[in-house]
């Protein structure tokens, strides 16, 4: 066996969810390197078409779809139509996913639940639409990107923490249920990572800016792209035995109690 060509996405389609821009849009680029075919869906139109022009531009055949990942019926119609006019899924990546930075006691439960809708019942409801197809394929893989919310709790973040740490258990529960399908689920938990969606925090000046510096071994924030390699790994045949794991690329931060005084 050549380990390397265990890597290899050849001949694979992959299906990321929210994969526009950001962390979505880098897992899928490192996928088209590694030989998959692109598929990815976004909310609306606009999205579509932005993250089309931006795979265009970086020379990656990709297909989008209008679909919220909230949207059971929406779902269950965009795989069939995927398969239709793609083929199988033998990939999928639920990316998609919002943050609310409000303090728990003024959150409404309108917006918690918001929240846990687009950040776990979404990756429930597209994991539960590919599942059948991998079965009778024999084989596939399910990637939740999950969070450092997924172990941890911190201020203003109650329904995002909730929500990943509840797609830590839905990934350890798919791979319990479908392993036997030769089908492994796992998670990816970024750390903090230079996307839109942190782009308030990385404001000039802000405390969170310099709290990252000081708390992350790496003294840095993360890059989209430093999720390309673990994506790859968890997509390929070289981690068929790595099932219901959550792979935490966050620079050694959740490892880390904090400098100390030498
Ligand atoms: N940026 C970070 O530091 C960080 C850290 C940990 C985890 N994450 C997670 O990584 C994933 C990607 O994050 P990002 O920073 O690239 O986010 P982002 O906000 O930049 O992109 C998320 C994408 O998901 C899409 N989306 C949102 N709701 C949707 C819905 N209902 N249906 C379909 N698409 C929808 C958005 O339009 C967008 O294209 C998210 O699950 C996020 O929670 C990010």
């Amino acid at each position: 066996m050549n380990v390397m060509n265990s890597f290899s996405l050849e001949g694979k389609i992959a299906l990321i969810t929210g994969a526009s821009y950001g962390i979505g849009f880098a897992m899928a680029k490192a996928y088209a390197a590694a030989g998959a075919t692109i598929v990815f869906n976004d909310r609306n139109q606009e999205a579509v078409d932005k993250g089309l022009a931006a795979y265009k531009e970086e020379n990656i055949k990709a297909y989008g779809y209008v679909c919220d990942v909230t949207d059971e019926a929406g779902v269950e119609k965009m795989i069939a139509q995927i398969e239709d006019e793609v083929g199988v899924i033998d990939i999928l990546v639920n990316n998609a996913g919002i943050i609310k930075r409000i303090p728990m006691i003024e959150m409404t439960a309108e917006e918690f639940r918001q929240v846990i809708d687009v950040d776990l019942n979404g990756p429930f409801i597209m994991a539960k639409a590919v599942i059948p197809s991998m079965i009778k394929k024999g084989s596939g893989k399910i990637i939740n990107i999950c969070s450092m919310m997924s172990e941890l709790g911190r201020e203003t973040v109650s329904a995002y923490a909730a929500a990943k740490g509840g797609l830590k258990m839905l990934t350890r529960n798919i791979a319990s249920e479908y392993g036997e399908y030769n089908i492994q689920c796992n998670g990816i938990g970024p750390g903090y990572i230079a996307t839109p969606q942190t782009a308030p925090l990385r404001e000039e000046g802000h405390p969170f800016n310099s709290f990252i510096i000081a708390k992350t071994p790496a003294a840095r924030w993360g890059t989209p792209e430093d999720l390309m390699g673990p994506a790859v790994f968890l997509a390929s045949n070289a981690s068929d035995f790595v099932n219901g794991h959550v792979l935490y690329v966050d620079g050694g931060i959740l490892a880390y109690i904090g400098k100390q005084p030498k």
